[in-house]
């Protein structure tokens, strides 16, 4: 039974989900507290939060080796050790598509609250006091929005603030001019160029070790005088004492804040100011995100644990599902060949090429090669070495890879070749897939095969001379080993053979001895997908 803990509220439609299924014990531990959690976590296979919980490193210390997965309820990972994660294995996994349209928005609910001091309106009604000095606002039509990060949120509020009438700068160094163009948005070289010349500025980019503090007092010198700012990103990204100077000498006309620094955060000085609208970080608590939030992070947790591909994992290279679909049989194939060579060889590898021939080349081919050290690894490390860490157990065995591409593939469709270096020699087996799904062996170290992968298989390398295949046969029928079929391929030059073998049963040791003892068999493996 797998056991997954959620420690904040996510919609009741995701807990029904994993309530539902017959593999699953959920705990839902709402708030609780960090002590009790660290206790527990050792018990359990897999964990949801939302932006509260910290999963650090102290946190894997108690949760490993058990944990499996970490789902974030969410888009932004900034609460998640996911180097933590990748370093042992654990999946992490979020929603990055389920919330955006709310955060966007109330991007522009804060935006207009705060440009037409709604709340503080309001306030003055609450009171009874009906009473509009000091209310003026400024309209959105004709002024100059600068978005920093057009992303999936920034780019949703640069759409919609078009519609308003605003001329729309954005700046992103990390997306092509094209993406610019699609959302006609005036890209801006560098951030100074953007604040010297926007009416209105919001902030959509992650929090990382660059982005924050991005706008601090420095920056905040650059502005237009009577700027308005608005922050539904991550709190940090406008340094909050900045802004607090900068809305108090009117630097900063007016500030609408989804997210703090530290949160939950209900005695923030910025909550004082009557020219900043705080919310309690609610730019994804619509019933439409919140639906959608929890079935997709539910069944992602899900997936993970019963070792399906995932398409949102932060620490995989993305798959949308139609990509996933066109390569799922190419992922057997690459894992597959890579878990052949420690049942053939016994040498330490120094270094994996791997080259992705034909139709393949134009697939998402890191996560191909990461089948590949998946299966390289698995004979040796078990369960430690998943699709997350292959790349990272590679590198810390001192294992070089690297992949290449070439658009032909001979006489396929297409081909994948991997080669195995180790100090004494270079071990090459390709493979390919026929049809829709058929997985073919069809090269080992250059002798040509057209073999059938099945769980048992027999590779016997013998001087080719008359009589061996009988000798073989016999042996195993003697040991009660059903072949089902057998190929033999020759090296002329060299006078040897492979025969390649798929059996209905384990090969003992004992019979593998014996026909290890054949005279001409220079070397004979059982292998077991
Ligand atoms: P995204 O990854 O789609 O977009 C982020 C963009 O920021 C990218 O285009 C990236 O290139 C850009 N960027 C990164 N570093 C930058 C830098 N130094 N300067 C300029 N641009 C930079 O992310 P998204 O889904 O649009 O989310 C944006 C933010 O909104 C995240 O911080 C996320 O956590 C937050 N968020 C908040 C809420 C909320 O409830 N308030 C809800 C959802 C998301
Ligand atoms: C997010 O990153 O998705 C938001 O901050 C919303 C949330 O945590 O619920």
């Amino acid at each position: 039974m797998m056991k997954i803990i959620i420690t904040e509220k996510i919609s009741d439609n995701g807990i029904q989900l994993l309530q539902s299924a017959k593999d699953v014990q959920l705990d839902l531990r709402d708030g609780i507290d960090r002590a009790e959690l660290l206790k527990i976590i050792p018990n359990y296979d897999g964990i949801i939060v939302r932006s509260i919980t910290k999963i650090d490193e102290e946190f894997y210390q108690h949760a490993s080796p058990r944990l499996k997965v970490v789902g974030r309820a969410g888009v932004g990972v900034d609460n998640i050790d996911t180097e933590g994660a990748t370093k042992r294995g654990i999946i992490v996994v979020n929603t990055p598509e389920s919330n955006i349209v709310s955060a966007a928005e109330l991007t522009i609910g804060l935006l207009l609250a705060s440009a037409r001091n709604i709340p503080r309106a309001h306030n003055r009604l609450l009171n009874k006091v009906w009473d509009r000095k000091g209310l003026q606002g400024s309209e959105l039509f004709g002024k100059t929005v600068g978005v920093i990060g057009l992303g999936r949120i920034g780019s949703l509020v640069a759409t919609r603030l078009q519609a308003f009438g605003m001329r729309v700068i954005a700046y992103d160094p990390y997306i092509a001019d094209a993406r610019f163009e699609k959302f006609n948005a005036e890209k801006k070289g560098t951030l100074a160029e953007l604040l010297q010349e926007a009416d209105f500025i919001t902030v959509h980019t992650p929090k990382t070790e660059e982005t924050f503090g991005m706008i601090g007092e420095e920056e905040l010198k650059l502005v237009k005088k009577g700027v308005r700012v608005v922050n539904c990103a991550r709190g940090g990204i406008i340094n909050e004492e900045a802004l607090l100077k900068a809305l108090k000498a009117g630097i900063v006309a007016s500030a609408g804040i989804d997210v703090l620094m530290d949160e939950p955060h209900p005695t923030s000085p910025l909550i004082d100011v009557e020219t900043c609208v705080v919310t309690p970080h609610i730019g994804a608590d619509t019933a439409e995100a919140q639906y959608k939030v929890g079935l997709t992070i539910a069944q992602e947790v899900l997936a993970a644990l019963r070792g399906e591909m995932v398409p949102n994992a932060v620490n995989l290279p993305t798959l949308h599902p139609q990509e996933f679909e066109a390569m799922k049989h190419f992922l057997s194939l690459g894992e597959m060949l890579g878990k052949l060579y420690y049942q053939l060889e016994k040498e330490a590898v120094e270094r994996v090429t791997i080259t992705y021939k034909g139709e393949v080349a134009a697939l998402e081919t890191t996560m191909l090669t990461r089948a590949v050290l998946k299966g390289l690894f698995e004979p040796i490390l078990k369960d430690q070495v998943n699709f997350v860490n292959a790349r990272l157990v590679a590198e810390n065995r001192g294992v070089a890879v690297t992949e290449a591409k070439e658009t032909a593939a001979g006489n396929y469709l297409n081909l994948i070749k991997v080669e195995i270096a180790s100090k004494q020699d270079v071990f090459t087996i390709s493979g390919t897939v026929f049809g829709r799904h058929e997985l073919r062996i069809v090269d080992v170290c250059g002798y040509e095969l057209d073999v059938t992968p099945s769980p048992y298989m027999l590779v016997a390398q013998n001087t080719d001379k008359p009589g061996m295949i009988g000798q073989i046969g016999t042996l195993l029928g003697v040991s009660k080993v059903n072949i089902a079929t057998m190929q033999v391929s020759r090296h002329h030059k060299e006078n040897k053979a492979l025969m390649f073998l798929t059996v209905d049963s384990v090969v003992d040791k004992d019979t593998l001895k014996m026909i290890g003892g054949v005279e001409g068999i220079i070397k004979v493996n059982f292998i077991k997908l």
